[in-house]
């Protein structure tokens, strides 16, 4: 598939959003707050972690769940490295992400780092090995060797992104988890649930984020 990049509008001068999807990329209310909540601890977070956890996303966006993870890494006190392997099908132009992060001081000197050394694919450095597959996830999944021990799984809305949501590519979520492995969503959507439990997983609704009243978590045993 060539190269297709994200479309963006700005609200506030400050939340990029998608003009394909018609969804913001964050929270409006606290998007470090809410990936925080969401899928720090709805992946039990940083508890589980240890040298070469490996951490699978749908969706990465501005890089703001990548900088969370690193950061609860860091602060957590953990040696070793930190894995992680994110699916995105229209990348943001680095200047972008680079422009939405600005909205997260806690996260700007990882921003910084991090955006000096990925080069639109991989960033490796001290303690963090990142690889961006790029391409429709529902087609690059099912030949990614890698087995994670978290997903974070963060596509648009449901409603509005409802390809990332289908249940044969949450059959390849639950089919690349590591046992005891877990998944972790904003949305407590039916049809999400419904596909994550076939596939496999013991699923819980749990309170959600702010204004939303749950969210999904998903257990591989
Ligand atoms: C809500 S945003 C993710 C936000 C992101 N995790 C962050 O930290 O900023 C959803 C992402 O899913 C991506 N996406 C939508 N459909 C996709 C597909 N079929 N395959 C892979 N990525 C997709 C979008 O381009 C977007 O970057």
């Amino acid at each position: 598939m060539p190269n297709q990049p994200a479309n963006l509008t700005w609200t506030d001068g400050q939340v990029p959003v998608s003009t394909r999807f018609d969804d913001p990329y964050f929270s409006m209310q606290d998007g470090l707050a809410e990936t925080r909540h969401v899928f720090l601890a709805g992946n039990d977070l940083p508890a589980r972690f240890c040298d070469g956890f490996h951490i699978a996303e749908l969706g990465f966006g501005t890089g703001l769940n990548l900088l969370t993870a690193w950061l609860a890494w860091e602060q957590s006190g953990q040696i070793g490295t930190l894995r992680f392997t994110s699916f995105e099908a229209y990348p943001m132009a680095q200047i972008d992400m680079a422009r939405a992060l600005q909205a997260f001081p806690a996260l700007e000197d990882h921003a910084a780092r991090f955006l000096a050394a990925f080069d639109g694919t991989c960033c490796v450095l001290p303690g963090l090995s990142f690889t961006m597959i790029e391409g429709d996830a529902r087609v690059a999944l099912p030949s990614w060797d890698g087995q994670a021990d978290a997903w974070f799984l963060d596509g648009f809305s449901p409603a509005k992104n409802p390809e990332l949501w289908e249940s044969g590519l949450m059959a390849e979520v639950f089919a690349h988890t590591a046992s005891g492995g877990m998944a972790a969503t904003y949305t407590a959507a039916g049809f999400v649930r419904r596909g994550l439990e076939e596939a496999g997983f013991t699923v819980k609704r749990v309170p959600g984020f702010g204004r939303k009243r749950h969210m999904t978590r998903a257990v591989r045993a």
